[in-house]
Parts: C-alpha cells; structure tokens; sequence
C-alpha cells in the first residue's frame, strides 16, 4: 500500500500506542505529531499550552502537518494530536496519500488512559471526566465523518493495530 495510514481521534483513545505497532509490523517510520512539535520547540506539549498558549500549539502543529509532504507517500505511520481535527487545512494536507484511521474510545476509558500520565494541559486540574464529556461533544462534529473507526474500549493497542492491518490488507 503506498499510502500513509494517519491515525486519528480524541485524546486516549492510543494513537501513538498503536501506531508504534503497526509502524513495526509494516516497517514504516512513525511520526508522531506532538513528538515532534515537542522537538521543534524544545519543550513539552505542557509546557507549551502553559507559556505559549494553545494557538500557538495549533500553529506549529500544523507546520509539522504540512512539513510531512517531504516523506516518500506509503512510508509512514502518522499518530496525530486529538486536536488536530479542529482545522480543515490539517485534515486537506493528512489525507492527501492517506488512509485516515479514526481511533475512539469510551468516555470511561479515556479518562483511565489519561490519567495514567497528567501530561494533557486541556484535561489538567479538576473534573477531568466532565472536561472529557464536554469536549468529546463539542468534537463530534468533526469526527463523524470518518468512515474507518475502531472502538478501542477493552482492546489492547496490539489487537488495535491487527484490525487496521486486517482493513489495510483488504483494501
Ligand atoms: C490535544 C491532544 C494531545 C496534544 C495536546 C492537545 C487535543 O494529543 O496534542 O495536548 O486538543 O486533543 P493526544 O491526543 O496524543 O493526547
């Protein structure tokens, strides 16, 4: 398949635990968009949202989106930030040579998963599981277009990344 496989979707739902699966599985490079707004910058997402602000995240994030052109189409795994479906330009760039992947997950489980680590600037502080509710609503919008999604409630990111090998390889 010569087409990048981009996964998306809200935060927690394992975007880069799976990709760096599917990225071995596949031989491919995996590219990690925060990873690389945090090399860019030289400071942590978190630290980012908290000096920066988040337009400024937005911002670089979309530089590193828009400098993925440079990679041969097919050769990588892209595991995206939750937000980056808040701007239309991210998405136009992403699925050109691309199978776009939307990853979801319950409510429930991502608060676990996201609780394990605290390095979530929009999450942080109090009431994190009604943070979640509200901003998975506020989001809906732009993710029910994606016609290929896993439920990744109760799945390991290894049973994840077999399904989108399974959907791949079908296609
Ligand atoms: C964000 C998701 C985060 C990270 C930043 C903002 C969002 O990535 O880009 O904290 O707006 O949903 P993950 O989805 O990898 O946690």
């Amino acid at each position: 398949m010569n087409k990048n496989i981009v996964l998306i979707g809200f935060m927690g739902t394992g975007k880069t635990a799976v990709g760096e699966i599917l990225a071995l599985k596949l031989n491919r490079t995996l590219v990690d968009t925060d990873q690389m707004i945090e090399e860019k910058t030289g400071f942590t997402v978190t630290q980012i949202f908290q000096r920066l602000g988040e337009q400024y995240f937005r911002d670089r994030e979309s530089e590193v989106i828009c400098n993925l052109g440079q990679f041969p189409p097919g050769s990588l795994v892209i595991a995206t930030g939750g937000g980056v479906v808040l701007r239309e330009e991210n998405l136009k760039l992403l699925s050109q040579n691309s199978t776009i992947i939307l990853l979801t997950a319950s409510p429930r489980a991502i608060m676990r998963r996201v609780s394990k680590t605290g390095q979530r600037p929009l999450l942080a502080g109090p009431d994190s599981a009604e943070k979640i509710r509200i901003m998975l609503l506020e989001r809906e919008k732009y993710y029910r277009n994606y016609l290929l999604r896993i439920d990744t409630t109760g799945r390991t990111p290894r049973q994840v990344a077999r399904k989108i090998m399974g959907y791949i390889g079908n296609r």
